[in-house]
């Protein structure tokens, strides 16, 4: 067998990893260079960029004004354990997970928190049965699995008049699929993802109806002040109006900032949709053509538009693993594509991510390397 000769092509930009995710097309760091750097957060220039953070995500998310966000602590996993150690235990819990992310939550709350919560879970590729869930508990899931590359397809599961509150990890989601926030009663992201920011950072979003559990309900277990979101059975509203539980980096707030006004300049969220849409079908639409490569996802209607997760389906390949493997590891060393192999707990594969920063015509520059590397690595096994 002969091998494949190298494409012509390059993509312009190599960085298709899943987080921390490409940074915005524009970027310079000079664009960061009115960063409020050697000043108080709590200074008027502090917190009017903080606040100006908060107020810019509810506009380019299309979030209601009676929702309250916050900028918190250790990123979407800071997030997550704020609202699970505060509001969980109220009532029944179900945890729902189909990939790594959503099975570390599991495992906090049965682990740590010690509730006796229904554990709904999938294999990697699939989704638990959502028109099983029962919202008379509150319900913890993650929108998009970044591992597995499977989302739920929308918020028609979850009904308008639950009981329980529904708590959601969107950190890849944010900014690249439409989220039904009467649907959401926590949600949460970091900027490490979507729109190409920097870590360290996450964001919690509140429904009134998390917000009244907040003030209602005082859990058995101690908490951390870097969780406490309330005082007094009182909301701390300052968290939310940029007044942040501990010291931010002011850099990386001013980088969101940043990427925020990029966002806007691309249509808001409308338009990141459609750049990750068009990012994603190129790849479906290669895995359509090439009967040796085909998406994690068994279901079309859940197939991620940012974290595309595949797998090799050639007979030829003896080691799944160890294949996967050298074909990432050789667009790596060609400086085609850097970071794109499966998460380490995930089926061997490969995962390109899709997200808005991510330009088109780097996805369709990559889709012959892929055929390049593919095949060299047949031939060399
Ligand atoms: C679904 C999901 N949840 C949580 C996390 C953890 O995010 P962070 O490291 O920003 O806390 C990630 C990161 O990739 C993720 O994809």
């Amino acid at each position: 067998m002969t091998e494949t000769s190298q494409p012509a092509t390059r993509p312009g930009n190599p960085r298709f990893s899943s987080g921390p995710c490409a940074k915005i097309p524009t970027f310079t760091l000079d664009k960061l260079s009115d960063a409020a750097l050697g000043r108080s957060h709590r200074a008027a220039v502090g917190k009017t960029k903080l606040k100006d953070a908060i107020e810019g995500t509810r506009e380019v998310l299309g979030i209601p004004a009676d929702y309250k966000i916050g900028i918190v602590p250790a990123s979407d996993t800071g997030a997550v354990e704020m609202a699970m150690w505060s509001m969980l235990g109220a009532r029944g819990v179900t945890m729902m997970a189909w990939e790594s992310f959503g099975a570390g939550w599991v495992s906090d709350v049965a682990k740590q928190l010690k509730l006796d919560a229904t554990i709904m879970e999938a294999d990697y590729g699939q989704l638990p049965d959502l028109s099983a869930v029962d919202f008379t508990t509150d319900v913890v899931f993650t929108w998009n699995g970044t591992t597995s590359g499977v989302r739920v397809p929308n918020g028609d599961w979850i009904p308008a008049d639950r009981e329980g509150l529904t708590i959601c990890d969107a950190t890849s989601a944010a900014f690249a699929m439409d989220l039904p926030w009467d649907k959401l009663d926590v949600t949460t992201f970091s900027w490490q993802k979507v729109l190409g920011g920097e870590a360290a950072h996450g964001i919690i979003i509140l429904s009134p109806r998390a917000v009244e559990r907040l003030e209602t309900y005082t859990p058995p277990w101690p908490l951390p002040k870097i969780f406490r979101m309330t005082k007094g059975g009182k909301l701390i509203d300052g968290i939310f109006e940029g007044a942040t539980i501990n010291t931010p980096s002011m850099l990386a707030v001013e980088d969101y900032l940043v990427a925020l006004d990029w966002a806007r300049s691309v249509g808001g969220l409308q338009g990141l949709i459609k750049r990750a849409d068009a990012n994603a079908r190129v790849i479906w639409d290669f895995c359509d053509t090439h009967g040796w490569i085909a998406n994690l996802a068994d279901d079309d209607a859940t197939r991620s538009n940012t974290s595309v997760c595949l797998k090799f389906t050639d007979d030829r390949i003896k080691d799944g693993a160890a294949f996967a493997q050298a074909v990432a590891k050789r667009l790596e060393a060609e400086g085609v594509a850097l970071d794109i192999g499966a998460y380490r707990d995930a089926p061997a594969g490969l995962r390109i991510w899709c997200g808005g920063t991510v330009e088109t015509a780097d996805v369709e520059a990559l889709m012959p390397w892929l055929d390049w590397a593919f095949n060299a690595e047949i031939a060399a096994q």
